[in-house]
């Protein structure tokens, strides 16, 4: 798989919201979730558990394989901030029409289910079922809860989310590589 080289300053360039975005000099070791919610201000990404365990901070990174985009949704908390170079990345600020202001399907899905209810989780599961939304047409209950296996919800008991999910799968069917 093919990825732009790294700026021989070291630099991490990434997309954002379609922006190409530069960071000089950064701490190695400073995180995406770190980045994002102090160095950007996007805090929709949550800090849950801080070490892989929780989905709270799940954002989703778009790449290059070969000839078609690859979406994956990464653990924001444990991902180191030079891993982004080369690459698009998506948050739960992402997600919304910036024309009309409308919810995307699957945060509309949510809402309509009743999935969500203190909203901790929420973002972290928004953007989990965003990836699965940009790589599989109608998922099953089987490709949905596959989906959200690294998302912790401590207020819903899961049924609704997936209820809510099988219920709009229809919607949530949009080919691989398209923007929306
Ligand atoms: Fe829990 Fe990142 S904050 S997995
Ligand atoms: Fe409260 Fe999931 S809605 S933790």
């Amino acid at each position: 798989m093919a990825r732009p080289k790294r700026p021989a300053s070291g630099a991490v360039r990434y997309v954002l919201d379609g922006e190409l975005r530069t960071v000089e000099g950064g701490d190695p070791t400073r995180t995406v979730l770190q980045h994002l919610r102090e160095d950007l201000g996007r805090t929709g990404t949550k800090e849950g558990c801080a070490e892989g365990d929780c989905g709270a901070c799940t954002v989703v990174l778009a790449e290059l394989d070969g000839n078609r985009v690859r979406y994956r949704s990464i653990n924001s908390c444990i991902q180191f901030l030079p891993t982004l170079d080369g690459r698009a990345l998506f948050t739960v600020e992402s997600l919304k029409d910036r024309a009309t202001g409308a919810l995307h399907p699957v945060q509309q899905a949510l809402a309509d289910g009743h999935g969500s209810q203190c909203g901790f989780c929420t973002p972290g599961f928004v953007m989990s079922l965003f990836a699965l939304y940009k790589t599989r047409a109608a998922p099953d209950r089987a490709a949905i809860t596959d989906a959200l296996a690294g998302n912790l919800c401590r207020c819903t008991g899961y049924n609704n989310i997936v209820k809510a999910v099988q219920q709009a799968a229809a919607t949530l069917s949009q080919p691989a590589g398209a923007t929306k």
